[in-house]
């Protein structure tokens, strides 16, 4: 065991940013990097064991635990999410990346934002904050916006369900890469040109992936859902889970999972519109609780039914890796500590002299061991057993 700890010690040193496979198709917030997530499963399960992610954001444990051949459950509360991990984890024929091909280069041609105004304009342009932008970022904005509303006109015309749910993919990542925290916004033809470019980049990660797709239906299930409700699901009912891999949201931490910063910190719940998904009713729901409470007392009763509810599934074999950070404030992190125990988890030390924390501001991995509690925002490898 010492020496499978080591490796997982030491691969979440791993500085690399997320790449290769379909990792990238689109950029999910907080993700963790595959290779620690990869060196996880290696190293605490077997060929067929069954791995969970409860927060499964991007999807990055899903397509890891099918790279290695486990079958696996992932669960996230954002719509978002499992539309993602669900178009990055479906197999495509020949023919489907064939017709994905010939339709995306197609548009990259066509593509215009000479359109008259429809719902998906109005609906967009009303969810915009167009305060204090200036007369170029304006046109900008509304070019986009038109192009992006010419783009899905012509997707309802893509009858396959796999090949629609990819372009719809491929349309989101254009935008996220052309609106999100760009300033100034880009030109209309940089979204345009983005159009050819990503498609062939994506399909490349759908080859590369493809082989570990073979009859990955019987062992990847994907669940839009609460992790709260973690104990109802099927596939875990039927065998029991042996590792969890995972990052939950982060105590005191606000990470905006369901929104895109435009032009600076204009924030808008766009993606849900472009995927045709429902907005979530609150602005907080996938941080547990807003910033804004005064104190935790949300964000640990829903920490405490998640983890309960993962505790009825899990057996005294199972293994909980989490990747977590906190902010300065005191007693947070003993506080969850004593949140996992009260669920029925017990902690394992990674190391005899303390826990792996990495320093979070620049998001690279630097795990250094430090002893007592934490200073300032930081990131730390959790293990625990359940009892
Ligand atoms: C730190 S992110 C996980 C990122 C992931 N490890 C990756 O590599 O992309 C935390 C995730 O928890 C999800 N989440 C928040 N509240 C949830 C809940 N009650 N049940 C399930 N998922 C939830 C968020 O939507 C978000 O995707």
């Amino acid at each position: 065991m010492k020496g499978k700890l080591k490796n997982i010690i030491t691969s979440v040193k791993d500085k690399s940013r997320v790449r290769g496979y379909t990792h990238r198709f689109y950029t999910y917030p907080a993700g963790f990097s595959p290779v620690f997530v990869e060196s996880a499963i290696n190293n605490l399960t077997k060929k067929k064991d069954l791995v969970l992610d409860p927060f499964m954001g991007g999807g990055t444990t899903i397509i890891e635990a099918l790279k290695l051949d486990r079958k696996v459950v992932g669960i996230d509360l954002n719509p978002i999410s499992a539309f993602v991990t669900k178009v990055k984890t479906t197999k495509l024929s020949k023919k489907n990346i064939d017709s994905i091909e010939k339709w995306a280069y197609e548009m990259s041609e066509k593509i215009s934002f000479k359109l008259e105004n429809n719902k998906f304009i109005e609906d967009a342009y009303s969810i915009l904050n167009w305060k204090g932008l200036g007369k170029r970022e304006i046109t900008n904005l509304k070019k986009v916006i038109k192009g992006a509303a010419f783009y899905l006109i012509n997707l309802k015309e893509v009858k396959n369900k796999k090949e629609h749910d990819f372009l719809r993919l491929l349309l989101l990542r254009c935008l996220h890469s052309t609106l999100h925290d760009k300033r100034p916004i880009h030109e209309f033809t940089v979204f345009k040109s983005k159009i050819r470019s990503n498609s062939l980049d994506m399909l490349e990660g759908m080859k590369s992936f493809d082989p570990y797709l073979y009859n990955s239906r019987n062992k990847v299930n994907i669940y839009n859902k609460c992790a709260s409700k973690t104990h109802k699901t099927k596939e875990l009912k039927n065998k029991k889970v042996k590792l969890i891999v995972t990052s939950p949201p982060y105590p005191g931490i606000n990470i905006t999972y369901s929104r895109w910063h435009i032009h600076g910190r204009r924030n808008t719940t766009l993606p849900y519109l472009i995927l045709g998904l429902p907005m979530p009713k609150h602005k907080s729901i996938f941080n547990f609780q807003s910033p804004r409470n005064k104190t935790y007392d949300i964000y640990f009763d829903t920490l405490e039914r998640t983890f309960s509810s993962i505790r009825k599934i899990s057996s005294k074999k199972t293994i909980v890796l989490q990747l977590l950070a906190f902010n300065s404030e005191k007693g947070l992190f003993k506080k969850y500590l004593q949140t996992m125990e009260k669920c029925g988890f017990k902690e394992m030390k990674m190391k005899a002299s303390g826990r792996v924390w990495r320093k979070v501001p620049n998001r690279s991995w630097q795990a250094t061991f430090v002893k007592g509690d934490i200073s300032a925002s930081n990131e730390v490898l959790l293990m625990h057993k359940a009892i």
